[in-house]
């Protein structure tokens, strides 16, 4: 018996959405915390472009709690270790992910585990966790190491790359086989184009804010559609394949198709659709940033990179990894340089959410059907948690600096009954693929890159990452003039 998800919110039309905000708004019991109120296009257009300061700027004028409008409807932020807690542990059933700021992802996704609250969230997730046991996740490394050491023939010394355009090919394939079980150069999924149909549905989300609200036949809306529906036909003739023929693999769809809970409730090819789509969408956006960003910070610190080459060349027997150094994450620099990109620059930036009931925070009254957001990008950026947070500093995560790290202050992967279900996997991904760029390049920046972050739906390098490419040297031969 498959489980009963909730109504389809895809054809929702956005005028009709954006006026029954409105009406929510006006319905309000409470006021709304402090902040900036007034309607402010300017205000709207600065946010969509550098979230960050704005946010930060806000914490210090209104403190945890305040209110921006953005474009036609108030937006209340909740910032901090306390915020962050409050939201995701403590008080999350008062707050749900479908009806939020990101609900325009269900266009694509469907009702994944991401998108969906509640006992449907809840079941759903109980079927899902055992395919993310860490024996399943260990059956990936395999994957994941040849697809990194194939796309590492691309590279050579004296040339050059966008680092994170080829990492997000390489992530692509990676979810492709050890999500889906599809082999990216294998007819099926050649006869689409389906990496390309993937990246033509998320260009969406990182169209113009405005265009995004239009519903005619060219708009980016329809091109959206138009993708998810022939990927949907890759996705459904393979659904039908493997239960006709029984035929599965390691790969996380095969486990889905069998995967029931305790009362024996299975997924149907829907959810199973679903689910499949929001993996895709979860899994490679958010590992593409993480590796742009941290090599990113790594070609501007040479001690760093002396340091991880140095337990390199202390522990990878032949230059290579083994299976259990990578999924135990037993290179333990480069662990603390993985926590300290995820806290400078989490992908998943934002928890969108919409409050049930009205509720209280530090002394602010917030109503019932308010869109409420928590925030780790800010919430990693305050100075009285992480000092001097734009410094990039992996000492901040040994043992000891952890543990002293308030409740609620670090949430790269969100919290509570949410925690991302991909964790485990995307940083087995994310270091194997660090370590073996590392065991055999070096990179450092043309001398007139800046970085400018972009964001929606998750943070990533605006105008990509060039990099220059060189031979790896030891540790003890890496020269800090290799920093920009
Ligand atoms: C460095 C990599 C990753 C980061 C930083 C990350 C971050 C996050 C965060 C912050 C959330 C919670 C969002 C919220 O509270 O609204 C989340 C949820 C989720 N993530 Fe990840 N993620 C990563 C990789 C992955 C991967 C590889 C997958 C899939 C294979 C994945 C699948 C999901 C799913 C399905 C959810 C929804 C969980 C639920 O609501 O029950 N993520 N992720």
């Amino acid at each position: 018996m498959a489980l009963d998800g909730p109504p389809p919110l895809v054809d929702a039309k956005p005028v009709a959405v954006l006026l029954e905000d409105l009406r929510d708004e006006r319905a309000a019991t409470v006021p709304f915390p402090p902040g900036e109120t007034r309607v402010s296009l300017s205000r709207t257009r600065r946010f969509a472009g550098e979230p960050l300061p704005m946010l930060l700027d806000a914490y210090e004028r209104f403190g945890p709690v305040f209110t921006l409008r953005l474009l036609h409807g108030n937006v209340v932020f909740m910032l901090g270790p306390a915020a962050n807690h409050y939201m995701t542990v403590s008080h999350a059933s008062n707050f749900i992910w479908r009806d939020g700021h990101f609900r325009d992802l269900i266009g694509l996704m469907g009702d994944g585990l991401l998108t969906i609250d509640g006992e449907f969230h809840r079941r759903s997730r109980m079927i899902m966790l055992p395919a993310f046991h860490h024996r399943h996740i260990a059956a990936s490394v395999e994957v994941i190491v040849a697809e990194t050491d194939r796309a590492l023939q691309q590279l050579s010394p004296g040339g050059r790359i966008d680092l994170y355009a080829w990492t997000r090919r390489l992530a692509l394939r990676v979810a492709m086989r050890a999500l889906f079980g599809l082999d990216p150069d294998g007819e099926r999924a050649r006869s689409i184009d389906a990496a390309g149909l993937f990246e033509r549905a998320l260009s969406f989300y990182s169209s113009e804010y405005l265009l995004r609200v239009l519903r005619g036949p060219f708009s980016p809306w329809a091109r959206m559609q138009k993708a998810a529906r022939e990927l949907d036909q890759l996705i459904y003739s393979e659904i039908a394949d493997r239960r006709a023929t029984g035929a599965r693999g390691e790969d996380i769809l095969s486990l889905l198709l069998d995967a029931c809970d305790e009362d024996g409730s299975t997924l149907s090819d829907l959810q199973i659709r679903d689910e499949v789509m929001t993996l895709m969408f979860a899994g490679h956006d958010t590992t593409t940033s993480t590796i742009a960003f941290m090599f990113y910070e790594l070609a501007r610190n040479a001690e760093i990179v002396a340091r991880l080459l140095a337990e390199q060349d202390a522990m990878l027997a032949d230059g290579r990894p083994t299976a259990a150094q990578l999924t135990a994450g037993e290179l333990t620099e480069l662990e603390l340089v993985l926590d300290e990109t995820l806290r400078k620059y989490p992908p998943a930036w934002i928890g969108p959410r919409r409050s049930l009931e009205a509720f209280e925070f530090e002394g602010h009254a917030v109503p019932g059907r308010a869109f409420v957001n928590y925030c780790s990008w800010a919430s990693h950026h305050l100075p009285d948690v992480f000092a001097e947070p734009e410094d990039f500093r992996p000492e901040r995560f040994t043992p000891e600096a952890r543990a002293a790290l308030p409740k609620g202050a670090y949430v790269p992967f969100g919290g509570g009954s949410r925690t991302c279900i991909g964790m485990r996997f995307g940083q087995l991904e994310v270091r194997t693929i660090a370590t073996l760029i590392l065991s055999r390049f070096a990179f450092s920046l043309p001398a007139d890159f800046q970085l400018a972050i972009r964001q929606m739906p998750t943070i990533s390098p605006k105008h990509g990452l060039p990099m220059l490419i060189h031979e790896r040297t030891t540790a003890a031969a890496t020269e800090p003039s290799l920093a920009a």
